[in-house]
Order: C-alpha cells, then structure tokens, then sequence
C-alpha cells in the first residue's frame, strides 16, 4: 500500500484528534472525583488545540482540512466506546481502569503515528507541531498509566 501524502495524513491525525476530543469529554463526564474530571477536560482542552492546529497548518499547506467527525464510530473501531458505555453503566472500579486503559493506547497509537510522520516531514514549522503534539501525548498516556496503576494497587501509592 502507498504512503499517504503528508497532507493525507494529516487529515488522519485531525480525525484522531478530534475523536480524542470526543472520547476525554466522554471520560471527564463519568469521572468520579475531581482531580480526575480536571485532568481529562485538561486533556479535552488540548486535543481541541490539536484539532485547530492541525486545521491551520493544512491549509497553510494548501489542503482542505476533513469536515468528517466521525466521533463514536471511530472510537468504536478501537474499541473505546465500549468503554466509555461502561463508564456510564457501571460506578465500578473496573469500568474506568478498562477505559483508561483503552485511552492510554490510543495515545500510543498517535505517539506511534506522529513519530512515523515526523521520519518523513524535513519542514521546520511542521516538525514543531508534530513533535509538540506528540509530546503533549505522551504526557496523556504517563498520566492514564498512572491512574491505572493507582486504581489497581491503591496499597502502594
Ligand atoms: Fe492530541
Ligand atoms: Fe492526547
């Protein structure tokens, strides 16, 4: 199969990015206490940022950015709305460990993308973004593996 074109990926990650949006609105709604809720609408706040960067920076390129949000149905092909439905379901411990679980590998799979860009990418500018993009990533991933890592064995923390 081709490579995307840079542009075509971007669009890609603008679709993550947005589904990201989706996903942490769904979390910090279920989230049961309140460092938990602040955290994930933090989150929401800056894969809102994403989207408008990613937005700018293809059409500064000359592309159109996708209109398409595909929100839940995107979520669903990774398995996450499973676990946001959960999340609304049960007020067990499980429900957020399995969610945040699933939102920690979402975060690898855009960590895992961005890097895969950023080989191919030699503009300046745009390697800023991906490189910002990807690090505000995996700062989200550390924090959701934390969490679960609390949640899990509360006795060590
Ligand atoms: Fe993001
Ligand atoms: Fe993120």
């Amino acid at each position: 199969m081709p490579l995307l074109s840079v542009l075509d990926t971007l669009n890609w990650f603008l679709l993550l990015e947005k589904s990201q949006v989706y996903l942490y609105g769904g979390l910090a709604k279920a989230a049961q206490d309140e460092e938990t809720k602040h955290a994930l609408l933090q989150f929401q706040d800056t894969e809102s940022e994403h989207v408008d960067t990613l937005t700018t920076a293809i059409e500064r390129m000359g592309g159109s950015p996708s209109k398409i949000s595909l929100g839940a149905g995107f979520l669903s092909g990774l398995g996450l709305v499973k676990a946001l439905s959960m999340l609304e379901r049960w007020d067990v411990q499980t429900a957020p460990i399995i969610s945040y679980k699933s939102a920690a590998a979402f975060e690898r799979r855009a960590i895992k993308d961005y890097h895969a860009l950023l080989d191919r990418v030699e503009h300046g500018d745009l390697r800023d973004i991906l490189w910002r993009h990807l690090i505000e990533e995996d700062l989200h991933a550390l924090w959701l593996a934390r969490k679960v890592d609390e949640m899990q064995y509360p006795s060590s923390h």
